[in-house]
């Protein structure tokens, strides 16, 4: 029993002309119009293959294969939002492949004794609303629908409104439900099999996740006749954070991380002294009391480099997730999967945060990884050869039968 990767090649190419950037990578946003032509796309797909469709109120989408008793079902999924020029194969490749395992199950006439269900969880990446992974969070129970409903873009569009607009504010109840297994395909997204050329990355967890928003408010003036001497400049201090958040991973851990990948300063012209400037600061570490260290040197990082410019400052660490060890269940049965193909395949945990970080938190879950090419994601470069990508689907076919339990 194998998938069809001519099928699966063909399917990718189809959906990644969704929102596809004239450099082939992706842009396609939660909730934007793109967005809503993928989903369509992947429902439509997801009827012919004879799934029961349902979409929740976070617009989570799901397609329920039945199974020969009234049990839990193994849920396979992904998402098909992108960051901006980001690639096709984060996310997208997880929910093609599931679609792929489903389409393969109907070739074969397998029965399963659960049901097997596809889904798809609306703004995985946080790009557009914050935080990431928000729909899997409500669904989990961690995170309030009015929260989530709430939150805006840049331009102060509510998420729950660009779900009313784009048709996928759906009935069903987004709250935790009985669950046999979450297994999720996903692009590594780091350089660690493609080093050991190995093609399939069993997942044994995910790193704990904390991101911050900073706002340091300093006083708006004219650049040309403001002697420097008491300038207030909200820039100048945030360029003295970025420095500290690049220096904190040296004092905690070797595994740690830590990013500033927003800025918006204002009010961004030449000739004017930056009154404000708003960032964000994603810290990421395999353990929860290190990252509670780095923190704690962010925050007095943000008080030394305000008090130095003499501007204010307003720190909201907001989102938090803790490392999470998948269950050794579904860890197991990736493994025996992969060594079934005779993948060549080892051990790995995630530096990304992924929906199954909140599925862990409700059934047993557990990840794939496929290589990346030079380690590189979230740009148009990300790249994984169909010979790579063939070993991990198989992998997710054959943990999907363990765990579903063909009969
Ligand atoms: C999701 O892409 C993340 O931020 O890890
Ligand atoms: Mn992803
Ligand atoms: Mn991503």
């Amino acid at each position: 029993m194998r998938i069809d990767r001519n099928r699966l090649e063909a399917a990718f190419n189809e959906l990644g002309k969704i929102g596809e950037t004239p450099n082939g990578g992706l842009t396609r946003l939660a909730l934007t119009d793109a967005d809503r032509r993928a989903r369509d796309r992947m429902v439509a797909w997801m009827k012919e293959a004879g799934l029961r469709v349902s979409v929740d109120r976070m617009g989570n989408i799901f397609g329920e294969r039945s199974g020969t008793e009234a049990l839990p079902p193994v849920m396979l999924g992904s998402h098909v939002d992108s960051v901006p020029t980001g690639g096709k194969y984060d996310g997208q490749l997880g929910v093609l492949c599931a679609l792929e395992v489903i389409r393969s199950l109907n070739d074969g006439d397998i029965r399963t004794r659960h049901p097997v269900t596809l889904s798809i969880f609306t703004n995985e990446e946080g790009a557009r609303f914050q935080p990431a992974m928000i729909a899997s969070g409500v669904l989990a129970g961690k995170i309030a629908l009015e929260d989530a409903y709430n939150a805006t873009d840049r331009d102060g569009i509510r998420l729950v409104d660009e779900l009313e607009r784009i048709g996928y504010l759906g009935p069903e109840p987004c709250v935790p439900r009985p669950l046999r297994a979450y297994l999720e395909l996903h692009i590594e997204q780091g350089p660690l099999l493609e080093e050991e050329e190995r093609s399939v990355g069993v997942v044994e967890g995910i790193v704990g996740i904390s991101w911050s928003r900073l706002t340091l408010r300093g006083i708006q003036d004219h650049a040309g006749p403001t002697p420097m001497r008491g300038r207030r400049d909200a820039l100048v201090a945030a360029a003295e954070v970025v420095r500290a958040v690049r220096a904190i991973p040296g004092q905690v851990s070797a595994a740690m991380v830590a990013t500033v990948g927003r800025l918006e300063v204002s009010p961004n012209i030449p000739n004017a002294i930056p009154g404000s400037v708003r960032m964000s600061v994603d810290l990421r570490d395999p353990n929860e009391e290190q990252l509670t260290r780095a923190l704690a040197l962010l925050d007095r990082a943000v008080k030394n480099a305000a008090a130095s410019e003499g501007v204010s400052h307003e720190l909201t660490h907001y989102w938090r997730v803790p490392p999470t060890p998948f269950h050794p269940e579904v860890v197991g049965a990736v493994e025996r999967a992969a060594q079934a193909l005779g993948a060549r395949h080892r051990r790995i945990l995630s530096g990304a945060g992924h929906d199954a970080q909140y599925m862990a938190t409700i059934c047993p879950a557990g990840m794939i990884f496929v290589p990346s090419r030079n380690g590189r994601s979230h740009c148009e470069e990300e790249f994984t050869a169909w010979e790579e990508i063939e070993p991990g689907a198989n992998t997710l076919l054959l943990a999907t039968l363990e765990l579903a339990q063909q009969v």
